[in-house]
């Protein structure tokens, strides 16, 4: 049985070779490289929604280089500290799966015995999730309307995604974990400082989201140097100033060979209540 629900009836899905059905008669097809498109016409407001081909090249090559690996560790010890031994996990905005297949693969080396979701709205980072993670499914849908039961989720984690709180209170279960990550206040300042004339330090906040309880906010600080023009092109790509920047600020950060930045993160661990 899928971990999926039917986005037309929500019955359970069963995976069977090369698609998901429902008791229905609902099918979807599983792509080549093994997720499967749950998003109904109605719910994609574009024809190619969320994070593009090359936004998710960037991204890829950026993270296999290694340099968020103190956030995939840090995501991974604390995760690992909440889950039971056969936790459900859900990564909603999954993109190529970074954070998905290391959870796994840490929850695997820690002797459980993880089932794993991750779901994005780009059917490009799915892709890479789905060759990325083998044992995790992979669907197409979005954090809105998400295709899982109610309660069926034991540890959720959203990187960077968008917060679909109502969502997110429905699928997981009483007592489950929620991991946001969300960028620090300083979080790659000295790429901006080369970007804009005034950077602005993002606004950090702790939140108590109805229905969830603060277990704690780990921060992760580190100072990396890129070392190449494609490192620090890759990592611009995938945040949101490569859309906002002046010319000229793109400009400057075209003609660095390398780069030292500071990388600042807030991993905020609620309980479901
Ligand atoms: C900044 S990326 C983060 C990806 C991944 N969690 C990571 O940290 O590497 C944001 C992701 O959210 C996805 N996204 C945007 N809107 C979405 C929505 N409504 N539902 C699900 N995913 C969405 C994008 O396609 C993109 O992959
Ligand atoms: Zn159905």
């Amino acid at each position: 049985m899928s971990l999926f629900r039917c986005p037309l009836c929500a019955a359970p899905l069963e995976r069977e070779a090369g698609a998901y059905r429902c008791k229905a008669g609902h099918s979807f097809d599983v792509a080549r490289e093994g997720y499967v498109h749950l998003l109904p016409p109605n719910q994609k407001h574009s024809a190619l929604p969320g994070d593009d081909r090359d936004m998710v090249l960037a991204r890829r090559k950026f993270l296999s280089r290694g340099y968020y690996q103190p956030l995939l560790n840090t995501v991974c010890s604390r995760m690992s500290a909440v889950s039971g031994e056969a936790p459900v996990l859900l990564d909603a905005g999954c993109g190529e799966g970074y954070y998905t297949a290391g959870v796994c693969q840490a929850l695997r080396a820690a002797g459980r015995r993880p089932r794993a979701a991750g779901t994005d709205i780009s059917k490009f980072a799915l892709r890479t999730a789905a060759r990325r993670e083998r044992a995790a499914e992979f669907a197409v849908a979005s954090s809105y309307h998400l295709p899982l039961a109610d309660g069926s989720v034991d540890v959720l984690l959203n990187c960077f995604s968008p917060l679909a709180l109502e969502e997110f209170r429905r699928v997981l279960k009483p007592g489950g974990a929620f991991f946001y990550v969300v960028p620090g206040a300083e979080h790659l300042w000295e790429m901006k400082e080369i970007l804009y004339d005034k950077p602005y330090p993002n606004d950090e906040k702790e939140t108590p989201y109805e229905g969830f309880a603060y277990r704690e906010i780990v921060p992760v600080e580190e100072t990396v140097t890129l070392e190449s023009r494609a490192d620090i092109q890759n990592l611009f790509h995938m945040t949101p100033y490569f859309w906002k920047t002046p010319r000229a600020g793109a400009e400057r950060l075209a003609a660095l060979e390398t780069l030292t930045v500071r990388t600042s993160f807030r991993v905020h661990v609620f309980k479901k209540l």
